[in-house]
Order: C-alpha cells, then structure tokens, then sequence
C-alpha cells in the first residue's frame, strides 16, 4: 500500500495497537505511552471507541451489539472514528506528537469483518479520510489465552461460548492483514517481554 503524503499532514508519528479481546493491547499500549512520557517524548494516548457522542453510545450498547443492525454498528464507528481522527489525531500529528491509538480502523475490518461484512470494503470507507499508521502492533494472542484473560478479568460469564467463536474469527481477520507496517508481537509473553518486543520493533522503525 503507498504512502500517501496528503493523508499525513503533520510530522508526528502515528502508532497503532490491535489485537483481540484479552490480548492485553490496552495495558501494552499504556506502559509504552509511559515509557515515551519518562523519555521526555511528546507523546498522546487516544483509544477507539473514542469519548465522542458515537463513542459513548457505543459503550453504553456493548453488551446488546447482536440485536443492533450490522451496517448500523458498521456506522456508529465510522461516526465515532472521524470524531476521533478531526479532534484528536490530527491535531496531535499536526503538533508532532507520537500519537499511540488502542484500536482503529484495523478494529472495524476485523471485528465487523466476523459479522459478515465485507473487510476491503469497511478498509476502503475508513481509508477515505482516515490517517495510515507508521507502524501497527498486532498484540497475538490464542483464543484459550485470550478466554482465560477475559473469564480471570471480566464479569462475562453469559455468552461465553459465542464470544469464543467469534474472536477466532475476529483473530483470523487480523492475521490475514497484510500491510507493511503491522508488525505481529507474541502476547502470550510476560508483559515484560510484549512491552520489550514493542521497544524494540519501535527503536528499529524510529531510530537512526
Ligand atoms: P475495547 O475492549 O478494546 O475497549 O474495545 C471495545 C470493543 O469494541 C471490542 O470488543 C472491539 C469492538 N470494536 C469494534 O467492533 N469495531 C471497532 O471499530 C472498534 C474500534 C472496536
């Protein structure tokens, strides 16, 4: 995929955190957001659904997303991400920050990409004016890893089976992404090792 310069306004750096429920992406993507802070990096942390209007309706409907029309879902993230990239992410690239995002459009092709629609499709939507990530964390983790994390973390003893299901798909989705920038970390690992392959992959991509 090219890089297309119009799409990158600003001279931050835009780094994306993935993976499915339970892999442990958000707190991944915390800890190297602390890590850039104590670096004296500028450095903003945004996650998706974001706390727009579209973000917090989507929260509230989390645990009723089966009975809401898919091409409606498909549309509150679409809403909730340009909220997101307008407010948030364009105006931290346009200051030079590195801007670190748990979830983006990757999220939608994957996820709703499980419910049926069609991936290039929901890429190609985002793509019309969303910003494309230097470099994506694929936080991979197995489906019994990643059920055991939700069952020890979560008060989610309905629908678990289903849920099982569903992030085998979701996780395919991601593994068959194919972009340059994804790199794929191992999030079966200790935290410390996840967060020390993140380091590393980012001082490879950045650093002279
Ligand atoms: P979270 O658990 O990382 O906060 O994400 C909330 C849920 O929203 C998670 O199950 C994935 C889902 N999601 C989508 O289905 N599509 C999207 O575009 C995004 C950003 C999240």
């Amino acid at each position: 995929m090219g890089y297309n310069l119009y799409m990158r306004p600003g001279a931050g750096k835009f780094i994306v955190f993935e993976g499915i429920d339970g892999s442990g992406k958000t707190t991944i993507s915390k800890l190297f957001f602390k890590y850039l802070k104590n670096k004296n990096i500028n450095t903003s942390w945004f996650r998706e659904p974001s706390d727009s209007k579209w973000g917090k309706k989507i929260r509230e409907l989390a645990d009723e997303m089966d009975s809401i029309p898919i091409d409606e879902e498909f549309k509150y993230f679409l809403k909730d991400r340009k909220w997101d990239v307008e407010n948030n992410l364009r105006p931290s690239l346009k200051n030079g920050d590195i801007v670190i995002l748990d979830r983006y459009y990757f999220s939608s092709a994957c996820y709703q990409g499980a419910r049926g629609m069609d991936v290039e499709m929901i890429i190609s939507e985002n793509r019309k004016f969303s910003p494309e990530p230097d470099l994506l964390f694929l936080i991979d983790v197995d489906i019994p890893t990643a059920m055991n994390r939700i069952r020890n973390s979560r008060d989610v003893e309905a629908k678990l089976f289903e849920k099982e299901s569903f992030l085998l798909k979701v996780r395919k989705n991601y593994l068959d992404l194919k972009y340059d920038f994804i790199k794929v970390i191992d999030g079966k690992e200790s935290i410390d090792n996840v967060l020390g392959s993140v380091i590393e992959e980012f001082e490879q991509f950045f650093l002279p």
